[in-house]
């Protein structure tokens, strides 16, 4: 059947010679990118929900969800070294399970990308509007043009969300200039992150607040936590998960990159690896200095986190300053063990940096078009490479 045709890779490799985008990537940018998608606001925001299913246990949660990526991102390696174009899981459907199978996952990907940037240029948009121009410049963005006509959870709907809207088209531009542009800006915003990150972890690990006594139980909810309950270190990692999204956009820039066999695997792993280094080490600080204990329900369970129940609990002033009742968890711990304005910059430089996640979600989205373009599976002109810039045109 017509849709169930592979193509070889002989033909992958053939179709890539003849239209191709110009490797100009090396390892560390490579690694670079997969950084800049990873760390976003998952580890800002998630940090508290996956305390309060697992305790302590949070930094065996960071090890459970980056050793199953890092499994994943074991497989695009091998399989991005022997088929080096752009395209990822796409084309690594259409080189072994067929067209139709492969113009799903295509699709599947796009959807992913595209939705992921856009849901982030929404939360980098509510705290643009909220915070920078509200709080510091006094201005108040009319409603109209700070939020799209379906806005969620209960919030007014608007006409535009125009700060969301500017920071993707911005992004774009910068992708369209070129690759290594791009490479250029996104490390000087994963710089930012891991600074910001890189101090948290830095004041908190040295603070007089630091206490190991802080991480006994180790295990509160245990490993698993009960059947159906979602809590315990592997409730915690599905949940703490959110903030390793992203990392195989990496495999996205396989036809942009020198040596591919070589830097791939390095950028995959490597980002990963240097990540899930980084989320324990936060959690060992946020934890270590004012705790991160669950707060237990009926049975000894832990109330599960978003509930009402627990929204009640925090209520209470005996959790008013847990960390699990915290809506920006590493901001709060700082401000815990007074240093309340480098908590308020963290927020900021976390506000600066998570341009670079829509960024590479971007970059990745594109390629996905691109190489379903050259294979005819979208409109031609989506596969043109512009002369100058060597990008997408
Ligand atoms: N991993 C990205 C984040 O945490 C999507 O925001």
């Amino acid at each position: 059947m017509i849709l169930d045709r592979v193509k070889p890779l002989d033909a992958i490799l053939a179709a890539a010679q003849k239209k191709s985008l110009h490797r100009s990537l090396g390892a560390l940018q490579l690694m670079l990118f997969g950084i800049g998608c990873i760390i976003g606001t998952g580890i800002f925001v998630l940090t508290s929900a996956g305390a309060q299913k697992a305790g302590p246990g949070l930094m065996l949660a960071f090890v459970i969800a980056g050793a199953v990526c890092i499994v994943a991102a074991l497989c695009y390696a091998e399989i991005a070294s022997m088929i080096p174009v752009a395209g990822s899981a796409y084309t690594y459907s259409y080189a072994t399970m067929g067209e139709l199978l492969a113009w799903t996952v295509g699709w599947a990907l796009i959807l992913e990308y595209a939705i992921a940037a856009s849901a982030v240029s929404v939360g980098w948009s509510g705290y643009f509007s909220g915070t920078i121009l509200n709080e510091f410049l006094g201005i108040a963005l009319p409603q109209w043009l700070a939020a799209g006509p379906l806005a969620l959870g209960g919030e007014p709907g608007g006409f535009i969300n125009l700060p969301a809207f500017v920071i993707a088209l911005l992004v774009t531009w910068l992708l369209m200039i070129g690759t290594s542009e791009s490479a250029k800006v996104n490390a000087i915003l994963v710089a930012i992150k891991v600074a910001a990150l890189t101090v948290f972890i830095g004041l908190t690990l040295t603070s007089a607040y630091f206490d190991p006594d802080k991480f006994n139980p180790f295990l509160p909810a245990g490993i698993f936590g009960g059947f159906g309950t979602g809590v315990g270190a592997v409730g915690a990692a599905a949940t703490i998960f959110f903030a390793y999204v992203g990392f195989d956009a990496v495999s996205t820039a396989a036809e942009e990159t020198k040596n591919p066999q070589r830097n791939v695997p390095i950028g995959l792993v490597g980002s990963l690896v240097f990540c899930t280094v980084f989320y324990i080490l936060v959690a060992a600080g946020a934890i270590g200095t004012i705790g991160g204990q669950p707060i237990m329900g009926p049975g000894g369970i832990p109330f599960p986190a978003g509930s009402e129940e627990l929204a009640r609990q925090c209520a209470l002033p005996a959790y008013s300053d847990a960390l699990v009742c915290s809506n920006e968890a590493l901001a709060h711990v700082l401000r815990q063990i007074g240093f309340s304005g480098i908590g308020n910059m963290l927020g900021i430089a976390a506000f600066l940096a998570l341009p670079s996640v829509i960024l590479v979600l971007l970059f990745a989205q594109t390629r996905i078009f691109f190489v379903m373009s050259r294979d005819g599976l979208l409109p031609e002109g989506l596969s043109k490479v512009h002369p100058r810039w060597k990008t997408m045109s």
